[in-house]
């Protein structure tokens, strides 16, 4: 039971000691600020105080976020100047309520809240829905004098079938729903990277079975350690010849297998095999692999490892890391998914 005082943070953040795949973009500050983060976060959950460091999950598909100062554009299916709220919770609900069925699909797929009072004037409190072409795309307000700050929020809402990526490798695409709501400054940037059309240098590097630990379905075993090995398979997702910009604590529930989270601000991810409750609240999950997909998860925890030890923990190393590729997916794919 010794496992039980590892920290979930120490499991998982310190693949940057690692020199084989430390990139010539990764340089000394991001390993320093990286480090500094995990350290600073890691001292909060020894004192369990996740719930309160606004890393907390949301209830499920309760999710209501988006991003300050963003105006999105896009064919309005309701006009803001009579439709009115005092909250961008208000105006998110309104767009997920014009969803059929339980999530989808959506005539709404963008709402754009006015919440800056002073910034917003007579405009506060309009809450515009839209409608993207392109939902991987959205539009963005093109008319606005560079550096102006906007007083609009904007969200997106993925409803069925809408904003599955995939994320290709040779063993197969892992195709991921991607959990704007919940998440937005991360699908943001994953959206950036979609559009980029290469992904150079994106990869798993690291892979852990489920072991004696965690079923088939990724329930726990009762009285099994909670690893090694852990269940997850871990990666980076930064393209070379960009900038990275580190991205917030979004909502962080706890992980179910499938679950595709950053390691603290990212470009470090994981895929969870297994329901992680006893990581708690501590990683921004931004997105869930389809469950018929999993088994290419499963598969590439059986590909050749080397063992190593990074902050005393043990972790199995890729022999050879997987490539990995953003893609758009045929939208035939999906429509009934
Ligand atoms: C919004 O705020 C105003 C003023 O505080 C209040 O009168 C009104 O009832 C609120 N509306 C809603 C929908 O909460
Ligand atoms: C890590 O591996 C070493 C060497 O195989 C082993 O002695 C040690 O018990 C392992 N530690 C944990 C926490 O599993």
């Amino acid at each position: 039971m010794g496992r039980r005082n590892i920290e979930p943070n120490s499991i998982l953040s310190h693949r940057l000691i690692l020199p084989l795949v430390c990139f010539a973009s990764c340089g000394l500050v991001y390993a320093l600020l990286s480090a500094v983060l995990a350290n600073s976060r890691g001292r909060v959950s020894e004192f369990g105080r996740f719930v309160e460091d606004g890393a907390a999950a949301e209830n499920d598909g309760g999710c209501c976020r988006g991003i300050q100062n963003l105006e999105l554009w896009g064919a309005a299916v309701k006009w803001g100047s009579e439709f009115k709220f005092n909250d961008s919770q208000g105006c998110c609900n309104a767009c997920k309520a014009m969803c059929s069925g339980k999530d989808g699909p959506c005539l709404c797929d963008t709402w754009v809240f006015c919440g800056d009072r002073k910034l917003c004037g007579s405009k506060f409190g309009e809450c515009w829905l839209k409608k993207q072409k392109d939902s991987l795309a959205p539009e963005r307000q093109e008319g606005a004098p560079p550096g102006e700050v906007v007083g609009w929020t904007s969200g997106l809402i993925f409803g069925k079938g809408e904003g599955i990526i995939g994320l290709e490798t040779e063993y197969g695409t892992l195709h991921i729903k991607l959990l704007p709501d919940c998440a937005p400054h991360s699908v943001a940037y994953i959206l950036e990277l979609l559009a980029l059309h290469h992904c150079a240098g994106c990869q798993f590097y690291r892979a852990e079975s489920r072991g004696q630990s965690w079923d088939s379905e990724g329930n726990h075993i009762e009285n099994a350690a909670f690893g090694p090995p852990y269940a997850l398979i871990q990666g980076t997702l930064e393209a070379q010849g960009t900038t990275f910009n580190k991205l917030p604590v979004e909502d962080c529930p706890i992980l179910r297998r499938g679950s595709v989270a950053w390691i603290g601000s990212g470009p470090e991810f994981f895929i969870s095999l297994a329901d992680h409750s006893e990581w708690k609240h501590e990683y921004t999950v931004f997105g869930s692999v389809l469950p018929e997909d999993m088994h290419i998860a499963e598969k590439i925890t059986t590909l050749p490892t080397i063992a190593d030890v990074w902050n005393h923990v043990n972790v199995t190393v890729l022999e050879k890391p997987v490539p990995l590729l953003l893609r758009r997916i045929q939208k035939s794919h999906v429509d009934e998914i």
